[in-house]
């Protein structure tokens, strides 16, 4: 079966930050769990780089928006790569096959009849990147950032929204297309019901962005820009049968209107058919505020990863709340939680368990095959109850543990040697089934303790997750 997943592509305004991993380490352990399904999965992140707010950031930096944008998607493939993430693409708008495939869009939308030229007056707000009414100001600022919104009078090109509306809405409500939790499906036909209005497609006043085919005084609209990505990234408009629609879009919920409302009624207009699936998770907060440069609270998951190691890391991010929910994330709390999961929870009974073995059968156990795929644990993955699966993993090491307290295995081994060997044997054989099961979260330690369980003569060997 051929699997693609997508994350948003996030804005090079500035380095990435633990929200932005989220969202692509969910995407990751999805993608691993269908690579190891065998399926043929194609798994595409990447950045958002045109634009008034990424324009003015370069500007602060005293550089040009091509030289910013090129340090800072450096920046999201290296925090990537440190994370252990294995995408199989990175789009970046500012790349001639992206650019090409938006100006092949906007001539099909043309082309359709879903387009009309208007004039704009309103409100704009660059850091949502999104035009605001007064209705949705708080004090006259912007809810989210807070900042004074531009007043605007321009001519855009319009999308004819209200004649897809009800049709996206009767995608969305027969599951057609699946938008998840319950409660993103709720609001995101809520916006239909409430009836949006047709929103612009280009811009006259922004510079950095790519130039409207048709009418050179515009550019892009940089969130009709951004959303193509997840087909030009595939080849648009040559799209092989294969390579749309996605099976899976993983958004926060502050872009769910874009990908819940805008994005399929783009595609509709363009006679392609929706993404599969969009799920929506919750954002979160650090120690009960706001995640913002202002505040200092910013975590930067390089750092995450030099103090826990990709796995720890990987853990720590994925394992705070349910994906599909907010939360709170308590920064002191890493360290304790790393130490009791990992460093004595996982590594410990992996450490004891090979170094029984070791010392008193000679490093063998008595190997089983492995068993047929679990339901359950799979039903969580494809539920996208993805913090769940790795809970489940975790407390079934944390059982063996017990186990091994519970029998004193330490003494048995002494008093019944029989009897010792088969109960090991079969912790052994458990660590090695939960080991497959931790490959798509924790890929380095999962790897380690099947190459260790594995072999011919099981040998204690390194602390997997030194206390911290
Ligand atoms: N460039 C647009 C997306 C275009 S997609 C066609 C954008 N970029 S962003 O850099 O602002 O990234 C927003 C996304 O980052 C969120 O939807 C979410 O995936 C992730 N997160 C950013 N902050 C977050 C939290 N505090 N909590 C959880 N996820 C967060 O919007």
């Amino acid at each position: 079966m051929k699997f693609y997943i997508t994350t948003p592509i996030y804005y090079v305004n500035a380095k990435p930050h633990i929200g932005h991993a989220y969202t692509t380490l969910a995407a990751d352990v999805i993608a691993r769990a269908h690579k190891l399904k065998g399926d043929d999965t194609f798994f595409l992140t990447g950045t958002d780089e045109h634009g008034a707010k990424v324009a003015e950031a370069a500007g602060l930096a005293g550089k040009s928006p091509q030289a910013f944008s090129d340090e800072i998607a450096e920046l999201f493939k290296s925090a990537w790569a440190n994370l252990g993430i294995e995408y199989s693409d990175f789009i970046r708008t500012t790349e001639p096959r992206h650019e090409a495939g938006v100006t092949a869009f906007l001539g099909v939308l043309k082309k359709n009849n879903a387009l009309y030229e208007g004039e704009y007056r309103g409100l704009y707000c660059t850091g949502c990147e999104n035009f605001i009414t007064e209705k949705e100001l708080v004090d006259g600022l912007c809810p989210v950032h807070k900042k004074k919104p531009q007043e605007v009078v321009e001519k855009n090109w319009f999308f004819k929204l209200s004649k897809y509306l009800a049709q996206v809405g009767e995608l969305i409500s027969s599951d057609k297309l699946k938008v998840g939790p319950n409660s993103a499906k709720k609001e995101a036909l809520g916006l239909v019901r409430q009836g949006l209005e047709d929103f612009s497609v280009s811009r006259e006043k922004v510079k950095w962005g790519i130039p409207l085919p048709w009418d050179e005084s515009q550019t892009v609209y940089v969130w009709v820009d951004a959303l193509l990505n997840y087909v030009t990234a595939r080849g648009y408009p040559q799209l092989s049968k294969t390579a749309w629609p996605a099976d899976l879009q993983l958004v926060g919920k502050d872009i769910l209107k874009f990908h819940a409302i805008y994005w399929p009624a783009m595609l509709l207009a363009a006679g392609l058919p929706p993404q599969r699936e969009l799920f929506v998770h919750g954002y979160f907060s650090i120690d009960g505020q706001k995640m913002s440069k202002s505040l200092g609270n910013v975590i930067d998951p390089n750092d995450l990863v030099k103090e826990y190691g990709a796995d720890g890391a990987r853990y720590l991010i994925l394992s705070q709340f349910p994906f599909g929910q907010d939360g709170d994330i308590k920064v002191e709390k890493f360290k304790e939680q790393f130490n009791a999961d990992l460093a004595n929870g996982i590594g410990n009974l992996v450490s004891r368990t090979a170094n029984l073995i070791e010392k008193n059968f000679d490093g063998a156990f008595d190997k089983k095959e492995p068993q047929a795929p679990d339901e359950g644990f799979d039903a969580l993955l494809s539920g996208n109850r993805i913090d769940e699966a790795l809970k489940s993993v975790v407390s079934g090491f944390g059982e063996l543990d017990k186990k091994i307290d519970e029998q004193k295995l330490w003494n048995l081994v002494k008093e019944n040697k029989n009897q010792a060997n088969k109960i090991l044997s079969d912790i052994a054989n458990e660590i090695l089934a939960l080991a497959r099961k931790l490959a798509p979260f924790l890929p380095v330690a999962a790897e380690k303790i099947i190459k260790q369980f594995s072999a011919k003569k099981i040998k204690k060997g390194e602390p997997m997750f030194p206390r911290k």
